[in-house]
């Protein structure tokens, strides 16, 4: 054991100290002995430890069939693309349901394809880079809500050299402003059948970057929430960043704000920043945005508050075009990448969370309140207990509770430096938590772990990279491999399949990984094979009849580590056979993210983000877009 300063330790050298670190394997130990504890393929097989390194792919396709007996994928499984559009099974079409700047209001200009569209039209249009969404059913009408979660600098401010993609004015800061947030469309099928836009539907609505919103919990109205606009700490302006979702039973959106960080800046350079602002990464430069330079409120020299004010999961009422989107304290401040609710047998409010930064955590809520339909809502968001996950070695784990008592943390303090709460009880470093989701099935939780290439990688001294708080990134259970370019899937088994309770048992469903070109830890987990191999599970969605989807963000240059893996892509898993299929493959240069059905569910709604090429106009900007995907002889698809 190594020498540990016992006044300075970290939530990973204690971690050493009471959970040693097993000497075997990583790899061999956690597909042995996590994946085969479930009893992977229908328990037919029992993987020698060297399993992973010995051809999986035949493997996984000659056992599949045989010991299911049958399929529940209803569609032959397609190959890799590389080119600049999207590709579904035979037997399935697809078309383009809405794209950034596609007017929702009859007033709106038409989209310029070489321009784009101007401020002032931003409000009444489509928005960019669509993320995660929902469909809701309001008396009868089919209403998405969708998050647009960020601006492609360059395609939006067109300068010639240096200043593309850069603010100029204030008006070029409120175009960015105006198309990022939320948009909220109805959507119904044309004469063809084809789902487009409803224009001027009384539900369309763009939420964005100065959209009023009401602060709600326990963080609300606390010194730390107050700004010079906001004396009272209790109305913010715009959400922020918005990455992944999820509905509410109650028939509510909640959106997530993660990277709201790359926003804020500062007009003064020696602006000396607290460690808040430094755990969560707000700079002094932001990542390009330019606000600070051209709106005060983005200027931390001057509203060092205002960064507190984003970083929250906001709920919005898509049936009511009037409503005020609520930021809900009680669900923490992270990085957040979704949100996923589950109701407990007990009927409390469990929401999973992930905070998506090389080695943070993965949250959970409970609320003291519990649900029933037609029960008042209001407080189940505002008023429960947060808890990080801890993972054990022996595929045990634990939800710690985050409180003043265990954190030595002032309650608003925790909500508002989670993370700084969470390392402080000794959280697992995880690779990079996106979505999180609930099997509708069985009582389990899942999570993309999308790839940490920092996991195991040293500095110049020697000593091991840190995560934001500064906790050594080592392997640890469901983060087994060190420099991991792939990524995986963890899942967790709550004890009493009950998702409010503190223990929990896991394994991992999938490690991603290069069968045929990989080596050892880096080809993959046994169901993982030259036919379905994909990089960076980032998206997450289980469909009515349990099958698990899977989106990818990773790596689609189809070259060396990634060969043969082609564009991203979305892919069907079966929970309990471990067979994973690939379904769609998006345009090159995306990222597939977002899934979501009609009411009928007939049709299936899936976001492509960040397109390359001239997709899908054929020419001029690339535009993201929400795709409708369907069964040609009207069957299902979810
Ligand atoms: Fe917006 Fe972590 O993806
Ligand atoms: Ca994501
Ligand atoms: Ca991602």
């Amino acid at each position: 054991m190594k020498d540990i300063d016992l006044t300075e330790i970290s939530a990973d050298d204690w971690d050493e100290l009471n959970d040693p670190r097993p000497a075997e394997s990583d790899f061999d130990r956690v597909v042995e002995e996590a994946i085969s504890r479930r009893g992977f393929l229908g328990g037919v097989l029992a993987f020698g430890s060297g399993a992973a390194t010995m051809g999986v792919g035949t493997l996984m396709s000659s056992v599949s069939a045989e010991a299911m007996g049958h399929s529940r994928f209803a569609f032959k499984p397609i190959g890799i693309a590389t080119d600049s559009t999207v590709h579904v099974p035979e037997g399935y079409s697809w078309s383009v349901v809405a794209k950034w700047g596609q007017p929702m209001t009859s007033d709106a200009e038409p989209f310029d394809p070489v321009k784009g569209h101007s401020a002032a039209n931003a409000s009444k249009v489509f928005g960019e880079n669509t993320d995660g969404m929902w469909l809701f059913n309001i008396d009868g009408s089919e209403v998405i809500a969708v998050n647009n979660e960020y601006a492609n600098r360059r395609t939006n401010l067109p300068y010639e050299g240096d200043a593309a993609g850069t603010p100029q004015s204030l008006d070029d800061v409120r175009l960015f402003q105006g198309i990022q947030g939320v948009t909220i469309v109805e959507v119904a099928p044309d004469d063809s059948g084809q789902y487009q836009i409803v224009v001027d539907s009384p539900y369309n609505r763009r939420i964005d970057h100065n959209t009023p919103m009401e602060i709600t919990g326990p963080a609300a109205g606390h010194d730390m929430m107050k700004t010079a606009a906001d004396p009272d700490g209790k109305m913010s302006l715009g959400t922020m960043n918005n990455c992944g979702s999820g509905p509410t039973p109650w028939g509510t959106y909640l959106t997530c704000e993660e990277n709201f960080n790359g926003y804020f800046g500062s007009t003064d350079e020696n602006f000396e920043r607290t460690d808040g602002m430094k755990r969560y990464g707000v700079g002094l430069d932001g990542w390009g945005y330019d606000y600070h330079k051209w709106d005060e409120r983005f200027d931390i020299s001057k509203n060092p508050n205002e960064p507190n004010r984003a970083g929250w999961v906001v709920e919005i009422d898509p049936s009511d075009p009037n409503s005020t989107p609520k930021k809900r304290t009680g669900l923490g401040r992270i990085k957040h990448e979704n949100a996923a609710v589950a109701i407990a047998p007990s009927g409390h409010v469990v929401v999973y969370m992930g905070d998506d930064e090389r080695g943070e955590h993965l949250y959970k809520y409970v609320s003291n309140g519990t649900y029933a339909p037609g029960k008042d809502t209001e407080n189940l968001l505002n008023d429960g207990t947060l808890y990080a996950a801890k993972f054990n070695w022996d595929g045990t784990g634990e939800w710690l509770a985050l409180t003043p008592e265990s954190t030595g943390m002032e309650a608003t303090e925790i909500l508002v430096h989670t993370r700084v709460a969470a390392t402080s009880v000794g959280a697992t470093t995880m690779d990079r938590p996106e979505w999180v989701q609930v099997n509708p099935i069985a009582a389990e939780g899942y999570c993309c772990l999308t790839n940490n290439s920092r996991r195991g990688a040293t500095n110049d001294d020697g000593s091991i990279r840190t995560n934001p708080g500064g906790v050594p990134m080592t392997a640890n259970g469901p983060n087994p491999r060190d420099l991991n370019n792939f990524g995986q899937v963890v899942r967790w088994y709550p004890a009493n399949d009950d998702h409010a309770t503190d223990a929990f048992r896991w394994d991992l469903y999938v490690m991603a990984g290069n069968p045929v070109v990989g080596e050892g830890a880096y080809k993959g987990s046994p169901n993982v094979n030259e036919g379905n191999m994909f990089n960076s599970p980032d998206g997450l969605m289980f469909d009515s009849a349990g099958l698990v989807w899977i989106q990818t963000d990773g790596d689609d240059s189809n070259e060396e580590e990634f060969a043969g893996q082609g564009n991203n892509q979305m892919l069907a898993g079966d929970p309990v056979s471990g067979e994973i299929h690939r379904f769609l493959t998006g345009p090159n240069g995306c990222e597939v993210t977002g899934l979501c059905w009609s009411t009928d569910r007939k049709t299936m709604f899936v976001g492509i983000q960040h397109p390359g090429g001239s997709f899908p106009d054929g020419e001029g900007l690339p535009r993201s877009s929400i795709v409708a995907v369907w069964r040609d002889d009207g069957g299902l698809v979810g």
